[in-house]
């Protein structure tokens, strides 16, 4: 696992993003996995910037997005479809058909999720996957005690993601309730993955995943078992680390590992 520790949250959303787009300069068709949520959107503000300069093309690849609201219809501007769109798709010109979110208004959620999996395996898996981490250590909406043997599934959001997410609707609006996500072991297929986590109220999350026990009850600490994990973090969220000296030492500022 690599644990990279950025100067701040700026410079963690860079060095994301750069990751990001080696990716895509080895492999243009790539297949990219992505993740909503606040701590993602200076990322993709990044990754547009990098479109509009021409320095970046995102138009060969494919995406699969990690979860989705059910019952929110995709016209709905909190939709993870609307969102995306909004925050990439449009700017990446990528026609609908190559990003993938599961669909939370089918009419069948469970079978939509199952169909969801097969999808990312007939694109031949995910080459890149980013992540973002919820305070109770869920990644995609896999909420503590989910099976680290999971699958594409519909989750029921505990109250704290509920209301960590009410922050993104109006006033009259409920937070939805369940969710289309990615299961862990979909994740742990990946063939990398990058959770970027800021701020100071992530900071014992972090450590619990990093340098905590492999437990369903902190699903981002499965990314233990992952063969390229990458952590990217700003100070703040770097805090409650034991051994943040050692990762600074193998990652100065962030950057690729001294030999
Ligand atoms: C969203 C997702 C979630 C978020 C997590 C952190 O697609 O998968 O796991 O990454 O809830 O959200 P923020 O960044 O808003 O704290």
């Amino acid at each position: 696992m690599r644990v990279l520790i950025c100067e701040d949250g700026a410079a963690a959303a860079q060095r994301t993003a750069d990751i990001l787009c080696a990716s895509v300069a080895n492999r243009p068709d790539a297949v990219l996995g992505l993740a909503t949520g606040g701590t993602m959107e200076p990322v993709y503000a990044v990754l547009r910037n990098r479109i509009a300069a021409g320095s970046l093309d995102l138009s060969g690849v494919t995406t699969f997005n990690l979860d989705e609201y059910v019952g929110l219809a995709v016209t709905h501007p909190q939709s993870y479809r609307a969102t995306m769109q909004r925050l990439l798709f449009d700017a990446a010109g990528l026609p609908p058909a190559r990003c993938h979110l599961p669909d939370g208004s089918a009419a069948d959620p469970v079978a939509e999720a199952r169909a969801y999996e097969a999808a990312i395996e007939a694109a031949g898996g995910i080459d890149l996957q980013l992540l973002g981490i919820g305070h109770n250590g869920h990644i995609g909406f896999n909420e503590p005690t989910s099976s680290l043997g999971s699958r594409t599934r519909v989750k029921t959001l505990t109250g704290e993601t509920r209301r960590a997410n009410a922050r993104f609707f109006g006033p009259d609006e409920e937070a939805p309730q369940f969710a289309i996500t990615m299961g862990i072991k979909t994740v742990l297929e990946t063939r990398a993955c990058v959770l970027l986590a800021t701020g100071p109220r992530k900071a014992a999350v972090v450590a619990a995943a990093i340098e905590g026990p492999l437990a369903a009850a902190c699903p981002a600490s499965a990314l233990q078992l992952h063969p390229q994990a990458t952590f990217v973090l700003d100070p703040a969220a770097a805090a409650g680390l034991k051994l943040r000296d050692y990762y600074e030492t193998v990652h100065p500022g962030g950057g690729e590992a001294r030999l």
